[in-house]
């Protein structure tokens, strides 16, 4: 028994050195220490030794209990605090949290929409993939033009015989807010739009427009004006001056190019942002609308063109990149 006492002792001080977890520790304890561990085991037997070598058998007993609990409460302490901070280097420098941040054209659309919201307009929205009666019919441009031309449309496969394409420009919302709300309305509508063209610094086959469309009784050119004027008060500056230069589109009449005079690196330079335009009078009957009863303003502004201006972004494609090192320069 002697001996079983020796080798218990030496197996469980070599044991508990490879105990590296509390879990660990603890299975220790009950396998050496516990109610039905191996000392418990021995003090068991210790009751049927011979009589003549109970004295020695039981001092050395207890001293082989005292000198496990010892280990164990000692590999206890020195664990408490390494277990706590297991793994960790204090003195090792914080993880960086990254943060995002909105992308320069969703920043430049939220401010846009923003000065357009505190002028009363209402913000509406329309689909993406349009029928040719929104992108192009209604909006005065009819079968032959050659704005319709296939090439220069991304037409998608037609569902129910009526052909659809990706929107080319956002006026396709004037026409679902025409159908589909009261008259007067003021509204603004954001979103992209997509043209087959080459990618180059300044062309992608997707951008972003933002519409506005205002019909009501005796609405005017000057009201039209107006609109701009405070627009770009309201998201340039007081010091910004708007711009109409005479032009066509087929849905207004007449029409103009807008340029707006806005600060580029602490210099006014007129930027030309967009086309509008007094809505013409067969827009407003393709949707049923009196043209004698109702007149409107719409205009149609580049947010691509505003946003790479206002920040100096010389390719159009680095918006569309995703390189973090490009969109971190941003906000
Ligand atoms: N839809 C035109 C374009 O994509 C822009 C435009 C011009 C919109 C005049 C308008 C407008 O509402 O009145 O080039």
């Amino acid at each position: 028994m002697r001996q079983t006492c020796d080798q218990l002792e030496a197996k469980a001080i070599e044991s508990l050195g490879q105990v590296a977890s509390a879990a660990a520790l603890e299975a220790w304890r009950v396998d050496y220490l516990g109610a039905n561990g191996a000392i418990r085991d021995l003090m068991n037997q210790f009751k049927g030794a011979p009589k003549d070598q109970k004295p020695a058998l039981g001092k050395r007993l207890n001293e082989l209990k005292g000198a496990l609990e010892e280990a164990f409460e000692s590999r206890k302490s020195s664990m408490e605090p390494a277990a706590a901070t297991a793994g960790l280097d204090v003195t090792e420098p914080g993880v960086e949290v990254g943060l995002g941040r909105r992308h320069p054209i969703s920043r430049t659309i939220d401010g846009i929409v923003d000065a357009f919201r505190m002028m009363g307009f209402q913000v509406v929205d329309g689909p993406e993939v349009e029928d040719e009666w929104h992108n192009f019919t209604a909006l005065n441009i009819p079968e032959g033009h050659p704005a319709r031309e296939r090439t220069d449309n991304f037409f998608m496969p037609s569902i129910g015989g009526v052909a659809r394409l990706l929107r080319t420009q956002t006026s396709t919302v004037q026409i679902r807010a025409l159908e589909s709300m009261p008259l007067p309305l003021k509204v603004v509508a954001v979103g992209r739009v997509y043209r087959p063209d080459t990618h180059d610094a300044t062309h992608y086959s997707m951008f972003h427009q933002v519409e506005g469309l205002s019909v009501d009784r005796g609405v005017s050119m000057a009201d039209l004006k107006t609109t701009l004027i405070q627009f770009a008060h309201a998201y340039f500056g007081e010091e910004a001056e708007v711009r109409m230069r005479p032009s066509f589109f087929p849905f207004t009449e007449p029409s103009a190019e807008v340029d707006m005079k806005m600060q580029i690196k602490g210099q006014w330079q007129w930027v030309e942002i967009g086309g509008c335009g007094m809505v013409d009078p067969a827009v407003l009957q393709a949707v049923g609308v009196d043209p004698e009863a109702w007149t409107g303003f719409a205009f149609g502004l580049g947010v691509e063109r505003i946003a790479m201006r206002k920040h100096g972004i010389a390719d159009i494609r680095w918006l569309f990149e995703n390189d973090a090192r490009f969109l971190r320069q941003f906000g």
